[in-house]
Order: C-alpha cells, then sequence, then structure tokens
C-alpha cells in the first residue's frame, strides 16, 4: 500500500472508541484497520463483569476482518487517551502480527491527533510462529 489513509483511520478510530465499554477500567479504546484491499474495519474495546472475558479494541477490529473473508492488515492505527501514547498490550502485537508483514504500519495515537509510527517488527520483534508440517 502506497499511501496511508491516515487521517480517514483516524477518525474511524476516534469515532469507534464512543462505544467502547469500559465501566471498569473507564480506558476506551478504538481501533481502525485498513487491509490490503482498501476497506476498514474498527473496532472498540468491550469489558465484562467477569474480568477475563473483556475484549481489546485491535482483538475486534480483527475479528470483524476475517468474518468478512479478509486477512491481510496494511495498516492500523489505535487510540486511547494516555500519556506517554498507547502501547499496545502483548496479546494484541502477536494478533496484530497474525495478519500483518514486519512492515505494516501501526499508529499509536491520543486523541489529539498525536501519533507515533511503529513497524510490526518493532513492535513484536521474533512474533511467535510455527511451521505447519
Ligand atoms: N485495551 C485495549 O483495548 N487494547 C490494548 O492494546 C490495551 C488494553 C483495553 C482492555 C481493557 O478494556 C482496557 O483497555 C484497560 O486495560
Amino acid at each position: 500500500m502506497n499511501k496511508i489513509p491516515f487521517d480517514e483511520m483516524f477518525q474511524l478510530a476516534l469515532a469507534i472508541r464512543q462505544n467502547a465499554y469500559a465501566p471498569f477500567s473507564k480506558f476506551s479504546v478504538g481501533a481502525c484497520i485498513l487491509t490490503d484491499s482498501g476497506r476498514f474495519y474498527t473496532g472498540c474495546n468491550v469489558e465484562n463483569t467477569s474480568f477475563p472475558l473483556g475484549q481489546c479494541a485491535e482483538t475486534n477490529a480483527i475479528g470483524t476482518m476475517v468474518c468478512h473473508g479478509e486477512r491481510k492488515i496494511a495498516a492500523a492505527v489505535i487510540i486511547a487517551d494516555c500519556e506517554p501514547l498507547i502501547s499496545p498490550c502483548g496479546g494484541c502485537r502477536q494478533q496484530l502480527a497474525e495478519f500483518s508483514d514486519p512492515d505494516t504500519m501501526i499508529y499509536l495515537c491520543n486523541p489529539q491527533g498525536r501519533h507515533q509510527l511503529y513497524k510490526m517488527a518493532e513492535l513484536l520483534p521474533y512474533s511467535f510462529k510455527f511451521d505447519r508440517k
């Protein structure tokens, strides 16, 4: 993908973040994925009274992407209101890596638009893989 439509992805992630269900942590997260076909998939975090059942924003965006028959992430935007900028959890890094290349662009943002850009391999070097023999 040549030009990543960051502004559009940022607005989509900001909008879905409004739907976050985070009564326990009060920490709302929004994510927007761009696939190699040019489509967008979004997700927010969804917590549960039974805490371990909570789902991250990235997990939900990836699940929606796969449910729509897509498997290749070209870029992702993740937004939360924190300082320093959100650092995606380890599980989400592995989930993103499953459908990314080492060069896939991951933008970590705050709601005001401040952001830092990382490649997938910077966020998760030496990710788990195995040969399906
Ligand atoms: N969370 C995400 O949605 N993505 C991350 O990468 C880190 C954490 C959510 C999970 C939980 O609902 C809240 O943020 C606080 O941990």
